[in-house]
């Protein structure tokens, strides 16, 4: 019976809105095994919310391999064991559904080639930069021509660490994404392509202090002030206290700090932000998952 470990993912990393992502030293793991009738058990984080019926991410993105592969549905039993918070902006869904993937492609003899996985996770969750990563581990840059996704897997600069502020509300991706303008101003676009070019540059070159300050975006996170109460606040408290860079985790609401090494100021001035616009949060220092 394959047990598959999925990392936490921090998608966008500021100017890479649907394009960048991370792996993060966090894991859900998944078990996964043929079974006489569906049998799904949560265990840790949304041990009280994540459905255990056909409806379940992990489930359903297993069929999606069975029926890939060309071979007949069989029951599963799916057993979770959770670590990474529901809903926060760390990739929870990704990692069901690659965990679902994984699982199922282990248990039918890996009829998918790890692209064929990729591939499919990002058409189950419409969007690359969390499941890419969440697949190869990493820094991954991804794009979508169609069906079809094109991505590098990059290595993480070394010495970078992170500072994640993982608010106690959740705030679901669908919601995030509503408030997105469907039209930008193309100096807005130029501003994040800009970007984009030279943090991945910045990246390639280990140059932490160019990655931090190339972090900056204008495509999704003003539009998503409103949804994360105290978010720029908290941005400023990050930096202040000695973070190369800050971002939205994704779509949030966990706020991000990217580190040279480890900064324990900035956990606590993240947090001390947060709960002054009345939001609890907890704090966690996560390195770059290899
Ligand atoms: N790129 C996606 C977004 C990530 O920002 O909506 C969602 O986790």
């Amino acid at each position: 019976m394959p047990l598959v470990r999925v990392p936490a993912t921090t998608a966008n990393l500021g100017p890479g809105f649907d394009t960048l992502g991370m792996a993060l030293d966090l894991y859900d793991e998944l078990l996964i095994e043929a079974a006489p009738a569906l049998e799904i058990t949560v265990t840790g984080e949304g041990e009280a919310t994540i459905p255990r019926g056909p409806e379940n991410i992990a489930y359903r993105a297993a069929l999606a391999v069975f029926a890939r592969a060309g071979r007949p549905a069989v029951n599963l039993k799916i057993a979770m064991y959770n670590s990474i918070p529901v809903a926060r902006g760390l990739g929870s869904s990704a990692a069901a559904l690659v965990g679902g993937l994984v699982g199922a492609n282990a248990l039918l003899g890996e009829p998918l080639s790890r692209d064929e996985l990729v591939n499919l996770a990002t058409n189950l969750e419409g969007h690359p930069d969390n499941v890419a990563p969440a697949i190869l581990g990493g820094l991954v840059v991804a794009a979508r021509d169609g069906d079809k996704v094109y991505c590098r897997r990059l290595e993480p600069p070394a010495g970078l660490m992170t500072v994640v502020a993982i608010p106690q509300f959740t705030l679901s991706t669908r919601v995030s994404r509503g408030v997105l303008p469907a039209r930008v101003a193309l100096s807005d676009a130029v501003f994040n392509l800009s970007r984009v070019g030279l943090l991945l540059a910045a990246v390639q070159a280990g140059d932490l202090e160019l990655m931090g300050k190339m972090m900056e975006d204008k495509l999704h996170q003003p539009y998503r002030l409103p949804l994360v109460p105290g978010m720029g606040e908290v941005f400023a408290a990050a930096r202040e206290a000695g973070a190369l860079a800050v971002a939205l985790s994704g779509s949030g609401p966990s706020v991000i700090a990217f580190c040279r090494g480890r900064k324990p100021e900035v956990g606590p001035a993240m947090a001390a932000a947060f709960a002054r616009h009345g939001v609890a949060c907890t704090v966690k220092e996560l390195a770059p998952c290899p």
